[in-house]
């Protein structure tokens, strides 16, 4: 995910910007950039690919006295990875760094266009800074015309901007994406976008709240809220423990990851739905005409638990026969493939070999192919006819979890992208799938209540001879996806099992020492699935069942919120079997970040 830094002061500024960027690198970028304004001139340096490349380019740029400097490690969402798409983006005399996404940057875009503003660069940002240069003209001044430009826009973001027409100044606004401010005892001042590059040089912080904007130059900082009243900044000491700032002080990796998908998830939707259709501008829809009559999903672990959560939607919504393969299963069992099949494969790293493997084999076969990836420009990108990022920003936690939210919401939204192609739901549908799209986010928040019901539950299981995970329909790649965040992070064995599958077989192990989780989504087979259950249960299995609806046959009851649909339910099951498997695995005092055996990206078979 993008990364944004900025200082004002004396010391020196170039090192300062990139030794920021640097304790930023851990949330994955592929360029980086910064602009330095000082004597009245701009000093500005791009590279593509690691900061290693940055710093080599501006091995002779010196910065002494007095400077103001943005840089930032950009995570590619509109436009290539390339320099011209890196920032910062300049206009005529300005500067801006920017993260999050302009919702209606096209809109803007055409109407600077037809003022005759010339764009260098394919970014949603770069419109920014020349509405702010648009708005310098007619207004009294820079922070007013600033001010104007935060009002004109829609989406999310976070941005420093500095500008010749106020040399000694940057501007900055939060709005949906974070930023904090930083000081101290000597009048600098230090914009991060989050804790880490502060450490070491500011200590006090005021973190930003959505819709704050403002400027700070070395006398003031002056900070506005979204209904344009001057407030007052709330400084709180900065804590001098890199690990933990990493962490936004969550004991894990996994943890942070878990609270996050709520963020990445809007992440993933914006700028991708209107209220009544899917938008993807990453690819044209011929993509899915052409005699396309099946999509064949492939994926290893996690990524193929929403390959098939995928082939649930598609067939269910796009009408679209759908099949679904493990990626080291495929590839070496001569399988056909037939040139009206579209070849997606999912993958969060995008180098995973098995999975890369099958992707060449369909394009040697001459199929058309979309990658599903969480890292642009990898082997995958760089190979597929198409792609869609996840938009789910590095992922550190070994046992993947934000990368899997992002993956099934990009499935479903491909669904009814699909499904409105081949006019296989009726608008309506699509209409209120699209309104409960955009609830995801909400769904997903973890609360308080639900994570200490979760710690408080997790000391009753630490013990049994085996974990059931059970549900029916999608949610049985659900099931399948609590038990691999089980065994991966508890060393405890742990199986998903389709509901009404149990009783040819799995049903036989069923003792008060074997844990059944059961999912019973209220708008999805309830009755079948709660039957199931139920046949456990009277042979004693421990049953904890996950349900907004009550039940009185299991041990242990989490009751999840009442939804308006069964994918909502999914979601908020999700986060619950994560965070069960995590403070199963806290308990049993195991390396949650680092489980035993497994590495992050498998790039060997
Ligand atoms: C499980 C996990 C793995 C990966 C698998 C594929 O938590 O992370 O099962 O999902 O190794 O990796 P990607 O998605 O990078 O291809």
């Amino acid at each position: 995910m993008c990364g944004i830094v900025g200082y004002l002061g004396e010391k020196n500024t170039k090192q300062i910007l990139l030794d920021g960027l640097k304790e930023l690198e851990y949330r994955g970028y592929d360029s980086a950039g910064i602009a330095v304004l000082q004597n009245g001139e701009f000093s500005n340096y791009k590279a593509i690919g690691k900061l290693i490349n940055l710093e080599k380019k501006t091995k002779d740029f010196v910065t002494e006295g007095f400077a103001v400097g943005i840089g930032h490690t950009r995570w590619a969402t509109h436009g290539k990875p390339t320099e011209l798409n890196a920032h910062p983006h300049l206009g005529e005399s300005s500067y801006i760094v920017h993260n999050g996404i302009i919702e209606n940057y096209a809109q803007l875009k055409k109407e600077l266009i037809s003022d005759g503003v010339t764009f260098l660069s394919q970014t949603d940002t770069e419109v920014i800074v020349h509405q702010f240069e648009k708005n310098l003209k007619t207004q009294k001044n820079a922070f007013k015309a600033f001010e104007k430009t935060i009002n004109e826009l829609d989406g999310a973001y976070a941005i420093l901007l500095t500008t010749k027409s106020e040399e000694d100044t940057i501007f900055f606004a939060k709005h949906g994406s974070p930023m904090l401010v930083g000081i101290n005892s000597e009048y600098e001042k230090f914009f991060a976008s989050s804790d880490t590059p502060l450490i070491e040089h500011a200590t006090q912080v005021n973190y930003f709240e959505d819709g704050d904007y403002g400027f700070v130059n070395s006398k003031e900082i002056s900070i506005f809220d979204k209904d344009a009243k001057k407030k007052k900044a709330i400084f709180t000491n900065l804590s001098q423990n890199k690990l933990s700032a990493q962490k936004d002080g969550f004991r894990f990796f996994m943890e942070k990851e878990i609270y996050e998908q709520s963020d990445v998830i809007a992440d993933t939707l914006m700028g991708r739905l209107s209220d009544d259709e899917v938008i993807f501008d990453e690819f044209d829809k011929s993509l899915f005409d052409d005699g396309i009559n099946e999509i064949k999903l492939c994926a290893c672990g996690t990524s193929y638990h929403s390959a098939l959560s995928a082939s649930y939607l598609f067939e269910r919504y796009s009408k679209i026969r759908t099949s679904v393969e493990i990626a080291s299963e495929f590839r070496y069992r001569e399988p056909i493939m037939c040139k009206d099949t579209l070849f997606i494969v999912i993958s969060q790293s995008g180098e995973t070999a098995d999975t890369l493997e099958t992707l060449k084999m369909a394009k040697k076969a001459g199929l058309k192919t979309l990658v599903i990836c969480n890292v642009d420009n990898s082997s995958m990108v760089r190979l597929a006819d198409a792609t869609i990022l996840t938009r789910a920003g590095i992922e550190k936690g070994v046992a993947s979890t934000k990368a899997f939210a992002t993956q099934v919401t990009i499935f479903w939204m491909l669904s009814l992208y699909i499904a409105k192609l081949r006019d296989s739901l009726k608008n309506e549908e699509i209409i209120r799938q699209i309104s409960l799209l955009r609830e995801v986010p909400a769904s997903v928040k973890v609360t308080d209540e639900m994570h200490e019901k979760l710690k408080r539950l997790s000391k009753r299981y630490l013990h049994g001879h085996g974990f059931f995970f059970i549900g029916r329909d999608i949610f049985f790649p659900l099931a399948l996806e609590g038990a691999l965040k089980l065994k991966e992070i508890s060393y405890l064995h742990a199986e998903g099992y389709p509901s009404g599958e149990m009783k040819h077989g799995p049903i036989a192990l069923a003792d008060p020492e074997l844990f059944t989780i059961a999912l019973l989504p209220e708008h999805l087979h309830y009755e079948k699935s709660k039957s199931n259950v139920e046949e456990l249960s009277a042979r004693d299995s421990t049953i904890c069942a996950i349900s907004s609806q009550e039940f009185d046959k299991a041990d242990d009851f989490i009751r999840i919120s009442k939804c308006k649909d069964y994918m909502l339910e999914f979601f908020e099951m999700m986060v619950v079997v994560q965070l069960l498997s995590l403070e199963i695995s806290v308990r049993l005092g195991n390396d949650v970040d680092m489980p035993r055996n497994l590495a992050k990206s498998v790039t060997v078979e």
